[in-house]
């Protein structure tokens, strides 16, 4: 069996974790012969190994994990402690002895404002610091594997097909004309990967853009619901339980809430997604691929489930109300959630092409994310949106 060694970003995350249980499993059950390389800053006072280890035997990992013990697993690790953007000669060495390396980089800031400070962060953490991996790695790089997000196109057609980028007579990247970006987290997502594609057609390296929806918990592998932030996908139902335990909001008022009452948003369980890159991220007939669910979910019900834990009564506005008629807590949303979320809840109604996604996942089930929402919620609501 040839080696395939791997160099992934950003395992302490909600999808590098997941990425890294399921590699971690393809190498224990000889599915997969060689190394895997995780680059991990130190944090809170613990060392990179510390969180590694952590990570390795963490009370949530997948149930599939458990035939394994902790140095089983971690006979296949070596990791560096680094920030990405601090990656140098001295951490190069590590690879040396590892080329045609493929490397998946799940790292980033998922930082959803618009402020300058984001936008500073953003261009920081995300877009500088990938760059950088990608030329620090690039003497040993086979395959570069970039995790972007189905929002980098900036717009919805009522389909949506994987190639946001197609290529010109002469090979050069071309991007879709009409893009309205709101946010730098998701303009610097697209720069980067025309620049990934770009600096990888001058150099001969192989790339790979995938790219999630919106991710929730884990909802194919026991044990299920397991996040470890709830981000995006749990933002309304963290400020909820906020307003209501400092009672700005109470059982039975009606919340308004700016949305289109016949959308539908793509939301993703992590595992999914993790599965998705695994089955993916060799296959060389795919260049983009976007790493979404089959079945959309409808927006009114998404929103009824989340306000109907706090017991409010949700109403879907196709405009904010007027100030002077907010309750407190319509204040706050419109004030600290609403610039954030409404882009994501007026979203005209569309569907995910996702013809290429099917071929490659015929042995994992299609999951009925709206289905399971309330057991999603009901996880987040015992675990107080908690980091787990
Ligand atoms: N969450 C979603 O709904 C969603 C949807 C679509 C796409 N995505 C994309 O999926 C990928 C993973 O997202 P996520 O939600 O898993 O993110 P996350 O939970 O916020 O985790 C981010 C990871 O990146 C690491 N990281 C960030 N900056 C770093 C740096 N400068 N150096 C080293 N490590 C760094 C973090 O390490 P520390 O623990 O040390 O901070 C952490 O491991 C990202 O590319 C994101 O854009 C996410």
């Amino acid at each position: 069996m040839k080696k395939t060694n791997i160099l992934l970003t950003g395992i302490t995350g909600i999808l590098g974790r997941h990425i890294f249980y399921e590699l971690l499993h393809e190498y224990a059950n000889n599915k997969k012969k060689g190394t895997l390389i995780v680059v991990i800053r130190p944090k809170a006072g613990q060392t990179a190994y510390e969180r590694l280890r952590s990570i390795v035997r963490h009370r949530f990992r997948p149930a599939y994990l458990n035939n394994y013990t902790e140095n089983e697993l971690l006979q296949y690790v070596i990791s560096i402690e680094s920030d990405i953007e601090a990656l140098d000669n001295t951490h190069f060495t590590t690879l040396e002895s590892y080329d045609n390396l493929y490397v998946i980089h799940a790292a980033a800031e998922t930082d959803l404002s618009n402020t300058s400070t984001a936008h500073e962060k953003i261009f920081v953490n995300n877009y500088l610091a990938s760059k950088h991996l990608l030329e620090w790695c690039s003497p040993n790089l086979y395959k570069f594997i970039f995790i972007s997000t189905t929002f980098s196109i900036g717009h919805y057609d009522p389909v949506v097909y994987d190639q946001y980028i197609s290529f010109d007579a002469n090979n050069h990247p071309v991007l879709k004309p009409i893009l309205s970006h709101r946010i730098p987290y998701e303009e610097f997502k697209i720069k980067m990967e025309q620049e990934l594609i770009q600096y990888c057609q001058q150099q001969e390296k192989k790339w790979q853009i995938i790219r999630p929806s919106t991710i929730c918990g884990r909802m194919l592998d026991e044990p299920l619901y397991y996040t470890p932030e709830f981000n995006v996908f749990y933002l309304l139902g963290k400020f909820l339980l906020a307003c209501s335990s400092t009672d700005i909001i109470h059982r039975g008022e009606t919340f308004r809430i700016e949305s289109n009452p016949t959308g539908t948003m793509n939301i993703v369980p992590v595992d999914y997604v993790a599965k998705t890159i695994i089955r993916a991220f060799e296959n060389d007939a795919i260049d983009q691929l976007n790493a979404v669910s089959q079945r959309q979910v409808s927006v009114a019900y998404l929103l009824q489930s989340i306000c109907s834990y706090t017991g409010v009564k949700c109403e879907l506005t196709e405009h904010p109300p007027l100030w002077e008629t907010m309750t407190e807590a319509e204040k706050q949303y419109y004030e600290v959630m609403a610039p954030i979320l409404s882009y994501y809840l007026t979203l005209p109604v569309h569907q995910f092409d996702t013809s290429t996604l099917k071929e490659i996942m015929t042995d994992i089930p299609d999951i009925d994310v709206e289905k399971g929402l309330k057991d999603l919620y009901a996880f987040a609501y015992e675990n107080e949106f908690r980091s787990l």
